[in-house]
């Protein structure tokens, strides 16, 4: 089995992709500077593997903080999960963006490079397809970006991919994740947004537990089948489970690969909604209001590639998404402590 840095791992997908890496035989060795995560994670990580990975403390931000690792650690292969994912604060604050996702990704290629650790799966996201021609989304659709997070991640593809025309050796996996949501079984990880969610499952998991007093639906008069945006959702252990056959594929083969990560399946607002009322036993209030600038009508994936190149496929429905969701909600109340 392989040594694998997880950069990012204390975060939502990357502590999930831990547990599947741990539970494939693999080694793992978490980097994070916890701007987004509890140190706590890896106790989490422990208690569901039985192991609790190497962990540095460190900002990708820093060159000489991603050498140290390399430097004690021989590492087989990259899962970069690491960086800033809130579109609307990168169209406030462009140079943070910036910085963290291009400039500190940067750093960890060079030292990759230098280390000849030429093999990286990267988090890209289906953001990368600005608004498509048509669904389901194939990985050769024209990409358009609309906000400095989506650019940043269409920008790190194209560093990864000159990297291996410059350096045919090198091993990338792109990978385009629709919208994860969902917790593991256990319920002792998951995802805690920071302040008021941005994202549609964290906001309804606050509008179950009380916290929050309705759902905003942002436009009902979309061309969908009821009239609420429709976006593909996939279960963050779905996720976790194609970063192990990415990086098996990875470790095995050269060149760059680009893959979609989703279910196939769109599911409206609405229908999310009444899944999780579903999980919850509660009916969940909303409102419908104007939409929301930059929302696009529809997004799914077309997963043939993913199947085909990496014998992968999700298997958690819209109710498993939901249910583990609340059973997270229900257990960390006030989030991972
Ligand atoms: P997350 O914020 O939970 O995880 C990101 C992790 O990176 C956090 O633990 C944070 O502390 C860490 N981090 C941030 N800046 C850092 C820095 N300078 N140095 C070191 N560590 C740093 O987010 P997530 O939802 O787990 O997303 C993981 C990756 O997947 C991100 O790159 C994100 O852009 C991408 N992605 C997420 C989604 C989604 O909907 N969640 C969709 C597509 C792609
Ligand atoms: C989903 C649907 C909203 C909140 C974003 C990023 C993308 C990726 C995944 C990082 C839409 C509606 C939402 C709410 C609502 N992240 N909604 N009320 O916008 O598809 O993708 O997260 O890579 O880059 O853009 O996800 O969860 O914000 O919205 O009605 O309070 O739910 O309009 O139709 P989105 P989302």
């Amino acid at each position: 089995m392989a040594k694998i840095l997880v950069t990012g791992g204390t975060g939502y997908i990357g502590s999930h992709a831990c547990v599947e890496l741990i539970q494939a035989g693999h080694e793992v060795i978490v980097l994070d500077n916890l701007y987004n995560s509890k140190e706590v994670v890896l106790d989490r990580i422990a208690e569901i593997t039985g192991v609790k990975p190497k962990f540095y403390r460190a900002d990708i931000r820093e060159i000489e903080e991603i050498r140290q690792v390399f430097q004690e650690n021989k590492i087989d292969a990259v899962i970069h999960f690491a960086g800033l994912k809130a579109v609307g604060e990168s169209v406030a604050q462009p140079l943070m963006y910036y910085e963290t996702n291009i400039s500190g990704s940067i750093n960890l290629y060079e030292i990759m490079k230098e280390y000849g650790c030429k093999t990286i799966v990267f988090s890209s996201s289906a953001t990368v397809y600005g608004a498509p021609k048509s669904v389901p989304i194939r990985e050769d659709f024209e990409v358009h970006t609309t906000n400095p997070y989506g650019s940043t991640k269409l920008m790190n593809e194209m560093i990864l991919e000159d990297l291996t025309v410059s350096d045919p050796s090198w091993s990338v996996m792109l990978l385009r994740y629709f919208n994860p949501i969902g917790a593991h079984e256990s319920g002792l990880i998951g995802e805690v947004p920071n302040g008021i969610p941005n994202n549609l499952v964290p906001y309804i998991a606050r509008v179950a537990n009380g916290t929050l007093e309705y759902l905003r639906v942002w436009g009902n008069d979309y061309d969908t089948i009821d009239g609420t945006g429709v976006r593909d959702y996939i279960h963050v252990v779905d996720l976790a489970k194609g970063h192990i056959a990415a990086v098996d594929y990875a470790l095995t083969h050269k060149g760059t690969e680009k893959v979609n990560l989703g279910t196939g399946k769109g599911y409206s607002v609405l229908q999310v909604l009444h899944a999780y009322e579903k999980a919850c036993g509660k009916e969940l209030p909303y409102k419908i209001m104007d939409r929301r600038p930059g929302d696009i009508a529809e997004c799914y994936a077309d997963t043939q590639k993913a199947k085909e190149l990496l014998g992968w496929s999700a298997v958690y429905n819209i109710d498993d998404m939901c249910r583990t969701s609340w059973n997270f909600t229900l257990k960390n109340p006030d989030g991972i402590k």
